[in-house]
């Protein structure tokens, strides 16, 4: 996956389904690694494009709308908005943020599909399917639940496609004791009413692609451990075909005149929707041709951002199409978090046990919880959100190391030097040493940005701020502003120049405090290529008044929050 000698890159994030709010779990998991990496990138000086969209299709979709008694548009409709909303609160900024459910979309997903049964991959089997007698429709997916027929689980409330007590899929014609979740959501007798009733489907004979698969896995050693875990494990149990069609009347219609009444299964449309937003991306660039450089190229890097959950159907499921498909190129990586937990337990969005990020953005800025994200980020094991974590980590790393240094070093020239960098500075082997340690840290937080781990990046960055804090500490520029001029400019100087290097690296991670680094500094935006450019600070070079970057958060502020999740517990 080395991606340093790629000049172009598409970057993807799970398509969010429609049907719910954004909460720190989706951003810890998906979006905040993929916008990092994305302005990382861009910093280096590479082209970068940065997709995403709603994931408007599916069960997931119109079960909502029956839960709410509204129709399946209107809840796509609401949610697509606040999930847009929610991502340019959090500074996760895409070039194209697209939806599943338009014509456009049908009609890309409906010519994938039909090159594919075309060349074979796809066939028809009648196949049995619960089906309510009281509805009178076929019941998919999580419109069916019972007790899981796995003997050795046996769990209550077992989903039609999965069980969450053991994890692992289900055979919606095996639960036992099925409900069907309409009546009960229509306050209607759900049981007795259920029968297992034949019907045709179409299947993708994904089994054909696993030595293909496997051998793309195999060229992938770097990849975290979970995603090849999964992946491998998928693949040893000897891949199955797929069904790809569901009786329901919400979704891509399947384009066969047999068809009619089934739509595609919303895994099969979904990952299919970062083609058709790559597509539309570039149209309205005027550009229709450019979506294929990265897609049909493997000179462009691609990379999937998910989280752990979507991990079989990025790193083996959606490839497996693609290969079927014979003109797309395959991923260079798929790059999955674990799940994030809070304050101890498992984020549950119908117990509204969440934190939700339009409800942190009305109390918070939006650095803070990306800073604090980043340092627990769940790259290789769970972690865990703890409201008082977050905040001694903003108060004791963010405001007191990073924030502080840069506000002592500015605030020091401004009143100091008449608010200019210091001129006739006598740079020290101190500092020296430390304007070498910017060119270290730089390589070393590429490497790791540039693979991946950002946590240990954000780590990195502290360090060098934590570095500065101490150089001042034993330079003493307030002493020797008095006693040795020439000195304490050095001093200075150095100090400017990493508080200028530190607004350059902790971009990524901090975009808004680096934006206000720059004007501090009076210097233009950061842009392409900033990343690796020789310092723009000068002697005399005229600064501006700075502020304090990172306050400091009071328990008052976040008490609050801590007594919500109480009452949800
Ligand atoms: O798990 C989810 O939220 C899915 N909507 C992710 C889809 S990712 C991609 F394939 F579109
Ligand atoms: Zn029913």
């Amino acid at each position: 996956m080395d991606l340093t000698d790629k000049t172009r890159i598409l970057i993807t994030a799970a398509l969010p389904y429609a049907n719910g709010r954004l909460h720190i779990g989706h951003i810890a998991g998906a979006y905040l690694p993929a916008d990092e990496a994305v302005r990382f990138f861009r910093l280096r000086g590479k082209e970068v494009h940065f997709v995403c969209g709603s994931d408007e299709n599916g069960a997931p979709i119109t079960f909502t709308a029956l839960k709410e008694g509204v129709s399946p548009q209107d809840i796509v409709d609401r949610y697509h908005r606040l999930l847009g909303e929610a991502f340019a609160g959090m500074g996760i900024r895409f070039d194209v943020y697209g939806r599943t459910h338009t014509p456009n979309h049908d009609r890309v997903t409906q010519d994938f599909f039909l090159r594919l049964y075309e060349r074979g991959h796809i066939v028809k089997k009648t196949g049995e399917q619960v089906y309510c007698l009281a509805c009178r429709r076929f019941l998919p997916d999580r419109y069916i639940e019972g007790i899981c027929h796995h003997p050795d689980c046996r769990a209550p409330g077992a989903r039609g496609d999965q069980c969450e007590k053991c994890g692992r899929p289900v055979d919606a014609t095996r639960l036992i004791d099925p409900e069907c979740m309409i009546c009960k959501t229509l306050g209607r007798e759900a049981r007795g009413h259920i029968e297992i009733r034949a019907t045709e489907h179409w299947f993708f004979q994904l089994e054909g692609f696993s030595g293909r698969l496997r051998e793309y896995l195999d060229a992938h050693p770097e990849w975290r451990e979970s995603v090849k875990r999964f992946s491998y494990g998928l693949l040893d149990q000897g891949l199955k075909e797929r069904g790809i069609t569901r009786d329901m009347d919400w979704g891509v219609p399947v384009p066969l005149p047999e068809g009619e009444g089934k739509v595609l299964y919303v895994w099969f449309d979904a990952p299919i929707g970062y083609i058709t937003f790559t597509r539309e991306y570039f149209e309205s660039k005027g550009i229709p041709g450019a979506w294929k450089d990265f897609w049909g190229d493997p000179a462009a890097g691609l990379v999937h951002f998910i989280g752990k959950d979507n991990t079989v159907f990025h790193a083996v499921i959606f490839p497996g199409m693609l290969a079927a498909h014979g003109d797309y190129r395959l991923a260079d990586a798929v790059v999955a978090n674990e799940f994030l937990n809070l304050e101890g337990d498992k984020i549950s969005t119908s117990r509204d046990y969440a934190v939700w990020v339009d409800e942190y953005l009305a109390s918070f800025p939006a650095d803070p919880l990306r800073y604090y994200l980043t340092a627990i980020a769940p790259e290789t094991a769970d972690a865990d959100f703890a409201w008082k974590q977050f905040q001694q980590r903003n108060n004791g790393e963010l405001a007191d190391n990073l924030g502080n240094f840069i506000q002592r070093t500015l605030a020091f020239c401004n009143k100091y030097f008449a608010g200019r960098a210091p001129e006739g500075a006598e740079i020290g082997p101190a500092g020296r040493a430390l304007l070498g340690e910017i060119g270290e840290a730089r390589r070393e937080l590429s490497g790791l940005l540039g693979s991946f781990r950002f946590k240990a990046a954000l780590e990195r960055l502290m360090r060098l701020s934590q570095r500065g804090n101490q150089y001042f500490a034993e330079e003493e520029p307030w002493k020797s502003r008095r006693s040795d001029p020439a000195a304490c400019a050095g001093t200075m100087f150095v100090g400017l120049k990493l508080v200028e290097a530190l607004g350059i690296f902790m971009a990524p991670f901090l975009p808004e405090a680096a934006e206000r680094v720059r004007e501090f500094l009076n210097l233009p935006p950061l842009g392409p290529g900033d990343w690796d450019a020789p310092s723009r600070l000068e002697g005399g070079h005229p600064l501006r008044e700075s502020r304090v970057l990172f306050p400091k958060l009071e328990d008052s502020a976040i008490q609050p929050h801590i007594d919500k999740l109480a009452k949800k517990r």
